[in-house]
Parts: structure tokens; C-alpha cells; sequence
């Protein structure tokens, strides 16, 4: 099972990602993750995407394709695997297209633009694994600490309001017409399924809507 999950920052791609990589047993490729880990590994990587990150901006499509590319090439991605944060632009989209990595299932998750803001005020991360939690909606069971390790939870730098609005921003420019171009792509693709789901909904309907359309 090959997946992209599509949908503006905070939409819920990063909760539904834990459910979906379970369920198929394949791995998450989180592209914000991977350029948060090489910010805190203080690599070259790292040092590019801070600034582009810290903006709202998006790091550049040829370090993050060939960020993609390669990881896609390590085994554990041999029966398939999730790509959340991926594609965001149509070059992106193209370069998958162009290495020949056919796409199984795109997920679009629909969340309007005031909600995004308001959810993430209250978004808490477990930066080391990826994890995120929110204050009201999905809370740790102890405040401030991730489930599974009992470590710290932050608030991400780029969860400030103003920094939110520049990601929507960004998203509505560049990220949304990849709804239109893998719709037109399943219209002619057997195998491509594109399904679109309510993200406002509680996190569980919402991975119930996933595995109903999914089938
Ligand atoms: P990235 O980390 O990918 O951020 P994002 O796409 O903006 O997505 P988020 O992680 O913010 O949100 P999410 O959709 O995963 O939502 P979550 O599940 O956490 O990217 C960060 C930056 O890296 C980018 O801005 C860019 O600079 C760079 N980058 C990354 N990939 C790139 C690429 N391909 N090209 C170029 N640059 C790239 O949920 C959000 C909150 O809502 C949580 O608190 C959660 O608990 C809560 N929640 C989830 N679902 C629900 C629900 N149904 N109801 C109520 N609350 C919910």
C-alpha cells in the first residue's frame, strides 16, 4: 500500500498517519519530521530548512525530492508506506511520477482555514518521535508528556498564529492544486483511489471515514 495524505498544516494528516501505519503495517515518511530531526542533528540539512520552517516557508523542492527518493529506496518501505508531508507542490507530485513510484490510495482531509488556527494553539508535540497530542481534542494522559516515553511535550515554533498563517498561505498557493492533479490522475489511473474526508470531525470518526472509503 502506497499513500499520500494531502491536506493543510494541521489538518490531522500527522494523527491519522499513527492510525494508518498500523493498520497496513507500513511506514510513516514524514518530511516535516525528518527536517525537524536534522535541525535538532545540527546538519547541513537542518541548517537549509531552519529558516525556510521558521517562516512558514517551504524548503526547496530539490532537497526535499531527493530527501524522498532515497528513503523510499530502505527496506522497510518494500511492501509500501505512508507519505504525509509529501507531496507539497506539483514538482514534487512530477518527480514521483517521473521515478515511477505509482501511488495507491491519495487521502485528502478536508479541514476550513479558522479551524486549522484555532487547533493549532493548542497542538503539543513529542518532537523525537513525531507524536503530537492537543490540549482539548486528543490529550496525553499526563499533561506536558508523551504517552510512550514520559518525555516533554512542546509547542512547535512554527504553531504561532501569525507563522499558521503564512503556512495556509503557502498551502493554498502550492499545495492545493495537488487536489485537482491526483483527481484528474485517479480519473484515469484503475488503480489510484482518491477519497476526500471531513477532518472536522472527532480523530476517531475521521479514521473510521478513512477505512470505510479506503475499503
Ligand atoms: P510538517 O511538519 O509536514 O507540517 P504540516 O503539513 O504543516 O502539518 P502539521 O504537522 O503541522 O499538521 P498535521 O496535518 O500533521 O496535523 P496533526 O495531526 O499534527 O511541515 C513543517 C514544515 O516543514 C513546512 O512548513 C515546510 O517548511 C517544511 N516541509 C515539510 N515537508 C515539506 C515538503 N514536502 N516540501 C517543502 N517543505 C516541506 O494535527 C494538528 C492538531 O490537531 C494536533 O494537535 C491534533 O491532536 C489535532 N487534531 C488532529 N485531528 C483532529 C480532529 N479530527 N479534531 C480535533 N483535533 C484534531
Amino acid at each position: 500500500m502506497r499513500i499520500i495524505l494531502l491536506g493543510a498544516p494541521g489538518a490531522g494528516k500527522g494523527t491519522q498517519a499513527g492510525f494508518l501505519t498500523k493498520r497496513y503495517n507500513i511506514p510513516q515518511i514524514s518530511t516535516g519530521d525528518m527536517l525537524r530531526g536534522a535541525i535538532k542533528a545540527g546538519t547541513e540539512l537542518g541548517k537549509m530548512a531552519k529558516a525556510a520552517m521558521d517562516a512558514g516557508q517551504l524548503v526547496s523542492d530539490e532537497i526535499i525530492i531527493g530527501l524522498v527518493k532515497d528513503r523510499i529506496k530502505e527496506d522497510d518501505c518494500k511492501n509500501g508506506f505512508l507519505l504525509d508531508g509529501f507531496p507539497r507542490t506539483i514538482a514534487q507530485a512530477d518527480a514521483l511520477k517521473i521515478a515511477g513510484v505509482d501511488i495507491d490510495a491519495v487521502i485528502e482531509i478536508d479541514v476550513p482555514d479558522a479551524e486549522i488556527v484555532k487547533r493549532m494553539s493548542g497542538r503539543r508535540a513529542h518532537l523525537a518521535s513525531g507524536r503530537t497530542y492537543h490540549i482539548v481534542y486528543n490529550p496525553p494522559k499526563v499533561e506536558g508528556k508523551d504517552d510512550i516515553t514520559g518525555e516533554d511535550l512542546v509547542q512547535r515554533d512554527d504553531d504561532k498564529e501569525e507563522v499558521v498563517l503564512d503556512r495556509l498561505k503557502v498551502y493554498h498557493e502550492q499545495t492545493k492544486p495537488l487536489i485537482g492533479y491526483y483527481k484528474e490522475q485517479a480519473d484515469k489511473i484503475a488503480s489510484l483511489t482518491y477519497i476526500t474526508v471531513d477532518g472536522t470531525a472527532d480523530i476517531s470518526k475521521v479514521e473510521a471515514a478513512i477505512v470505510s472509503k479506503l475499503g
